[in-house]
């Protein structure tokens, strides 16, 4: 689906789910897709029920004849494994395949993303079902890529996974007084002398609130345990269909800034990104565009899908406002912008029941195509047939990167002190944003990727520096780079024992100082400090900070360490760490940002006011610029450059006034 070469455009569709539906309307679900300009459909969802009625029965021929016809249709095929939602009858004859909640209650059959990923019932019967439908439809010619579950979420904390828990921790730390030392069980007497001693840390065990537990060691390893579990469950899917189907293109749908499973560790088991775009209507529009940098950043910049967005509007918000007119041709055009290769919806038709029947799709109640939003579709599916292959393999060249980890995150949020307010991702936002609200191209990446195509790193709360990740950062700024981080960083090693002999631990000399305190303040109280004759907020958290060979930008102007510095930078080899010691303003790190970047020679790719995104992406030594204009007003700009527009094919001389419709959209090609 990415990078074959039988595809020639963006791909356009999404979830179809005809099985739900008497047969009679599927004709007429072929004629509305065809006008919509629909290409590929996802099949198969949630339908595991259906296929398997009972342990030893398989029922193909309902999926037969929906993939015979939408393959007749000329459309491409996204298979999906159905094992998101396992069959009633399994979890009544198979109570192991329910899961147990946080708090200790056993589910009983219902909902979905409800199996244990340590059932053996489910890792039994989820590969089963993904080998036999490989085996079924391994000849089928539509079927570009393979979609195993949907959206892995949540935990479980039943017994299976108690036991498993313990063998992943044998595999770890081989022995108990490793374990217990890496956890600092001495603390409160919680030493264990025997594995089966060891429990899962929930509501019945160490934790008191979902992000408050006394040994932060154990949650924290349980949050890997259960990351690498449902991947597994990818994997062994996988390695199904692939036993049939070598060369078969597989994914599962991920979630953007998804807590709770390790993003940056799946990717190696995923030939392609694929994830579900769902942002609320008020979102800032560099909030979906980290989303999309994240995703793309997960496979070094290749190219994603976006498997899922609403058309329209959504069910399960509290108001569930809909999409203004213009807004999903706009949010299409950004995940492309970002570096996708496909535009997806969740869903084809609207369900009459259940829980989604007032969630957008292509086909509305009414049941024609006269309606806003299907007009709409058709409109950007008439676009992306002209648009053709100009976008598709194109890349992203950032200049800039920053840093997201999961072990932060997790970490960062388990701390007990010095501030409840610490939101991990809202601190790498806050950059991101500064940068991406300035048109700066941006990756974002993990701890494992190579810094060297990149003049400036930033790593905001990197409170735990795990593994060699400091020397990585200490080579890269010798080297000339320059890193930027930010309070509560260099703290805690990978098992979040504190690094001791003063902080930020293990980046003191790359960063020259040493922080003696950290100052928590609470919602609406800041200190000040003064930067070019500005005054701004320092908020959330002030460190104290001493210089050791750094020097002071600027300082604190109140309270006791008043005259401490806030913002340092230290020259190191040939490069530069700077610190921000507290939570600082947008304004301020628009600007601080912008003077660190063009001290290097990175520029935003266009300047343009307010509200105006412009992306670049690269194909065949070609420049595309992407011009969204998310604001609510026409607004006009000036070329520095003669570009053609792809979707009008006009052609703009250099120096030209171009004027951008609201929420409207330029494609420009050098
Ligand atoms: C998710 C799921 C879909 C559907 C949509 C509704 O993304 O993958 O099955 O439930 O949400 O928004
Ligand atoms: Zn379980």
């Amino acid at each position: 689906m990415i990078g074959d070469s039988r595809i020639t455009k963006v791909l356009y569709g999404g979830d179809y789910n005809p099985e739900q539906w008497p047969e009679e309307i599927w004709e007429e679900d072929m004629r509305l897709l065809a006008l919509a300009g629909i290409d590929i459909v996802t099949l198969n969802v949630f339908s595991w029920a259906l296929l398997q009625p009972d342990e030893n029965t398989y029922c193909f021929e309902k999926l037969d004849k929906i993939l015979d016809m939408v393959t007749r249709n000329g459309m491409k095929v996204c298979m999906a494994t159905s094992t998101a939602a396992h069959p009633a009858w399994m979890a009544r004859r198979h109570p192991d395949v329910l899961r147990t909640e946080f708090n200790g209650m056993r589910r009983k059959f219902g909902g979905r993303h409800n199996s244990c990923s340590n059932s053996p019932t489910y890792q039994h019967y989820s590969a089963m079902l993904a080998r036999r439908l490989a085996e079924r439809y391994k000849d089928c010619s539509s079927i570009v890529a393979w979609h195993v579950n949907n959206e892995y979420g949540g935990g479980c904390w039943c017994e299976n996974c108690e036991k498993a828990f313990r063998v992943w921790l044998r595999e770890k730390y081989h022995t108990l007084e490793e374990l217990n030392q890496a956890w600092d069980t001495a603390f409160w007497g919680h030493t264990f002398y025997d594995w089966e001693e060891i429990v899962v840390p929930n509501l019945l065990s160490e934790h008191f609130e979902e992000n408050r537990t006394t040994f932060q060691g154990i949650s924290l390893d349980y949050k890997r345990f259960q990351s690498e579990s449902m991947q597994k469950n990818f994997e062994s899917e996988a390695e199904a269909i692939r036993s049939v189907i070598p060369n078969a293109k597989i994914t599962t749908n991920l979630m953007g800034f998804y807590k709770h499973l390790d993003y940056q560790k799946w990717a190696a088991s995923m030939d392609f990104i694929s994830w579900d775009n769902y942002p609320a209507n008020e979102d800032p529009y560099s909030k979906m565009a980290m989303n999309h940098d994240l995703m793309r950043g997960l496979k070094g910049g290749l190219p994603f899908v976006l498997m899922e967005q609403t058309p329209s509007v959504t069910n399960w918000l509290s108001y569930n406002a809909l999409k203004r007119p213009g807004v999903m041709r706009l949010w299409s055009y950004q995940a492309i912008a970002h570096g996708a290769d496909a535009v997806m919806f969740f869903q084809m038709r609207r369900s009459i029941g259940a829980c989604e029947k007032y969630h957008g799709a292509v086909i509305d109640h009414a049941g024609h195509e006269n309606t806003r939003v299907f007009r709409e579709i058709q409109e950007l599916g008439k676009e992306l047939k002209k648009l053709g292959s100009a976008t598709l393999g194109a890349v992203t060249c950032a200049k800039i990167a920053i840093l997201a980890d999961w072990d932060n995150w997790w970490a960062v949020e388990y701390s007990a002190g010095p501030s409840r307010d610490l939101n991990y991702m809202q601190e790498v936002f806050l950059y991101y944003r500064a940068l991406c609200e300035q048109n700066y191209s941006v990756d974002i990446i993990g701890m494992e990727d190579s810094l060297s195509s990149y003049k400036m790193v930033l790593a905001p709360l990197l409170y735990m520096t795990k593994g060699s990740f400091d020397e990585k950062i200490r080579a890269y700024v010798k080297k000339g780079g320059i890193f930027l981080t930010t309070f509560f960083s260099g703290f805690v090693d990978e098992h979040d024992l504190v690094v001791t002999g003063g902080y930020p631990g293990k980046l003191r000399d790359i960063l020259g100082i040493w922080v003696e305190e950290s100052d928590a303040l609470p919602g609406g109280v800041y200190n000040r400090f003064t930067y070019q004759g500005t005054s701004y907020q320092a908020g959330l958290l002030c460190d104290i900070v001493h210089l050791e060979g750094a020097e002071a930008l600027t300082e604190y102007e109140e309270d006791f360490y008043a005259g401490y510095p806030a913002i340092t930078r230290n020259a190191f080899g040939t490069g530069e760490a700077y610190y921000i010691g507290t939570q600082t303003e947008e304004g301020f790190l628009k600007k601080f940002l912008k003077e660190c970047l063009s001290r290097v020679g990175v520029w935003p790719v266009l300047e343009v006011s307010e509200n105006i995104e412009v992306t670049e992406r690269r194909k065949d030594g070609k420049s595309l610029w992407f011009v969204l204009n998310h604001g609510d007003e026409e607004k006009t700009f000036s070329l520095p450059c003669r570009r053609r527009e792809l979707l009008t094919g006009q052609i703009f001389e250099k120096g030209e006034e171009v004027s951008i419709s609201k929420k409207g959209v330029l494609i420009l090609e050098e």
